[in-house]
């Protein structure tokens, strides 16, 4: 294992976890788009190592694309208020859409996002979310179809998910010291 970051409590799941939950998903994903018209978009900046990692774990023809949202202000809790801050470069009419997300936390975000893309009439339209974040007593509001693990409800940071923009490059993914947020 890795050496682990000094701010870092404990790792929850390591650079060898990662990559088999990301082959796992990725020949699911391959079987269930065979022959359709793929495209995987990624909500940054979360998601983009996740995203590079899956797309390269499918293998058939896709497109990729981006967006950006903002929902989260100071990075403690989601609104459900969100605001498209970088748009998608390409079509998705008549097309199968694939969102790639890095953590699903209540599910606010997604559900906005999703009846926005929808409103675009996709042909299909799915959530690929690396980490679902297990919350007693809460359901989330959407249901995806592809999820890499549950995590549970703590602050987590690497693997692309940050702390005010910091800890996005750490290979693993692990759960940060209350005191570094505190
Ligand atoms: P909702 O609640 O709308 O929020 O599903 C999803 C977004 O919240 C961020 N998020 C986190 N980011 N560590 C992070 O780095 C976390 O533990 C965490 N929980 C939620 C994330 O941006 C995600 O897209
Ligand atoms: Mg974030």
């Amino acid at each position: 294992m890795e050496a682990m970051h000094p701010d870092v409590d404990r790792v929850l799941f390591s650079k060898e976890d990662i990559a088999d939950m990301v082959k796992r998903m990725g020949a699911q994903i391959s079987k269930d788009y065979e022959g359709k018209d793929l495209v995987l978009i990624a909500v940054l900046r979360g998601a983009v190592v996740f995203m590079g990692d899956l797309m390269r774990a499918i293998d058939c023809p896709l497109a990729i694309d981006f967006m950006a949202v903002s929902s989260y202000g100071d990075g403690a809790k989601s609104s459900g208020i969100v605001r498209i801050v970088k748009d998608l470069d390409i079509d998705i009419k008549g097309r199968d859409v694939l969102i790639v997300e890095d953590i699903l936390d209540s599910g606010l975000t997604l559900k906005y996002l999703m009846k926005n893309l929808s409103s675009r009439h996709p042909a299909s339209l799915e959530v690929a979310t690396f980490l679902w974040k297990d919350v007693e007593g809460r359901t989330t509001a959407i249901d995806p179809k592809y999820v890499g693990t549950h995590c549970p409800d703590e602050f987590v940071v690497g693997y692309g998910l940050d702390f005010a923009e910091r800890y996005r490059n750490l290979p693993y993914v692990g759960v940060l010291k209350p005191e570094v947020y505190a």
